[in-house]
This record gives C-alpha cells, sequence and structure tokens, in this order.
C-alpha cells in the first residue's frame, strides 16, 4: 500500500487529519524494511483506528536514541522520560569510575537501556515486579547488544534488591490513584498494563517514599525520579524532611516532572 492508500484507509476511522498523517508516520517508520502484505497492513491500520496505540500494533517504541521491542506487558515508553534520562547522562559524562546504576521500575528498560548504551562502563541492573517486563527488558538488552544484570523483585518488600550494590538510582514508578481514573485517557486505562500504572493505596507517593527509603538504606549517591507534576511539590516537602537534598527540573512543557535526591 502507498502512503496516501494507508492515510486514506486510516481516515475512515480517524477524525483529524493531522492524526491520521502521524500515525501513518509511525506505522511506516515502526514497519520500514519489512514487506508486509496489504491485508496485514489493513488489519494493523483498523486495530490502529479502533484506538489500539499504534506502538503496540507495531510492538515498537523509539525512545532516545533505540528503538524498542514493547508488549502490552509493558508500559510506552514517554517524551518526557526521555528528559530524565538526559539529565542522568549529562550528570554521569564528569564520572569516569564504573558505578551501579538501578533502574526500578525499568518495565521494557528504556532507562536503563539508554544509560547503559551511553555509558557502558556502568553496571546496569534493571527492576521490575513483573517477569513479562523483565522479559522484554533482556530482550530490549539483547536486540541492543548491551550486556545488564536484571532483578525481579518488588520495591515495596525488597528481597534480592537487599543483596546488590547500588550507587544511583533512576525510577519512574507507578504513581496514578484508582480515584483519579476518569480524568485519564481512555486508551492508556484500556491498553497500558495497570501494575504499571496505579499505586494500590491512597499515596501517589508510596513508590516514592519505598525507593528513597531502600536509597538510604544503600547509602546512595543519587536518585532520579520521574513525577506527576500533581504532587511534585508534595514529594519535594515530604524529601525535604530526609536527610536528603533534591534538586528539581521542568519538563520541556514547563511542568515540574524530575527530582534530583542527592
Ligand atoms: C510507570 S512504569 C515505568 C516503566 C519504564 N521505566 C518507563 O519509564 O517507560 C512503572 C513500572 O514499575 C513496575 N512496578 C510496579 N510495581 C512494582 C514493584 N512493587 N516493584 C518494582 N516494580 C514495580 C511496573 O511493572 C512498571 O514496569
Amino acid at each position: 500500500m502507498t502512503k496516501q492508500e494507508m492515510i486514506h484507509f486510516l481516515r475512515q476511522s480517524i477524525d483529524s487529519d493531522r492524526e491520521t498523517e502521524n500515525l501513518i508516520d509511525y506505522y511506516r517508520d515502526a514497519t520500514r524494511g519489512k514487506q508486509l502484505p496489504d491485508a496485514q497492513i489493513k488489519n494493523e491500520l483498523t486495530k490502529i483506528g479502533e484506538g489500539i496505540p499504534v506502538q503496540y500494533v507495531t510492538g515498537i517504541s523509539f525512545f532516545y536514541t533505540s528503538q524498542f521491542t514493547i508488549t502490552q506487558d509493558v508500559l510506552i515508553p514517554r517524551p518526557e522520560t526521555e528528559e530524565l534520562v538526559h539529565w542522568v547522562n549529562s550528570d554521569l559524562k564528569s564520572i569516569s569510575r564504573s558505578l551501579n546504576i538501578l533502574d526500578i521500575g525499568c518495565g521494557s528498560g528504556c532507562i536503563g537501556l539508554s544509560v547503559k548504551k551511553k555509558f557502558p562502563n556502568h553496571n546496569i541492573i534493571l527492576n521490575d515486579l513483573s517477569s513479562k517486563a523483565i522479559k522484554v527488558a533482556q530482550l530490549n538488552a539483547d536486540n541492543l547488544n548491551l550486556k545488564i544484570q536484571t532483578c525481579q523483585d518488588s520495591i515495596l518488600e525488597p528481597i534480592e534488591l537487599k543483596t546488590i550494590d547500588v550507587d544511583i538510582i533512576i525510577s519512574n514508578p507507578p504513581y496514578i490513584l484508582p480515584s483519579e481514573l476518569n480524568r485519564m485517557d481512555g486508551h492508556v486505562f484500556k491498553h497500558e498494563p495497570h501494575l504499571a500504572l496505579f499505586v494500590d493505596n491512597d499515596d501517589p507517593l508510596e513508590f516514592y517514599k519505598a525507593i528513597v527509603k531502600y536509597g538510604l538504606e544503600k547509602k546512595v549517591q543519587a536518585i532520579y525520579f520521574e513525577t506527576s507534576d500533581i504532587f511534585h511539590n508534595d514529594l519535594l516537602k515530604w524529601i525535604g524532611e530526609t536527610a536528603y537534598k533534591c534538586e528539581s527540573r521542568n519538563d520541556l512543557q514547563g511542568k515540574p516532572r524530575m527530582i534530583k535526591v542527592y
């Protein structure tokens, strides 16, 4: 199918010209080099037209400088998270010795693997509670030819995590309250893994508090967090009550979305 034919086909189920074109551009990039039969292309475009994210339909997500394989067991990597990776990588430039860097709640592995690709001398440990996410992260490490360690464990009740050496933590943990469901984009709720999105109880800082506590026990040098803009200040206030200092950054849209704890 030509690009124009794809646009015409998808436009029947999508209201806007611009969105249709963006989705087709993404689809063509993600399937580049594959000789897909027209029937398969139509089948996949139908799914996209029904609202399944193009990243899940193609199994491909572009993040930072790499292409990641994704399944519906992992969150679709977000552009804000690239900004967090950029912050970590800028700080690592001035450090020559090899560090143990732990990515908590790694999902597809997009954060830890993007750091490892830039700084192969550091030891990266990818953690997630989900064994399916760990499999996807390991597959991405293999595809990118990167050697990493994995650790399947819960940061809320760490067992194996207690046994490893850690110098730096990076995390984009779950932070959505079940009560926030009504203000969420329906596609996110319907297609992305709930384990990646929601906290169990009524404290959106649950994971952040557990990670800071773990970081204190491990005497880590720094923790880099992605946060929601909604409770960003609550988190800063809470960290202010611990032994750590912190620095906050906005994302490119001007929203407070990242914190470095040190
Ligand atoms: C917001 S997603 C982030 C995924 C990925 N790091 C990214 O930025 O795209 C949060 C991740 O935390 C994982 N997770 C949920 N509960 C966890 C727990 N108790 N311990 C460790 N990881 C957990 C989820 O499986 C999910 O992969």
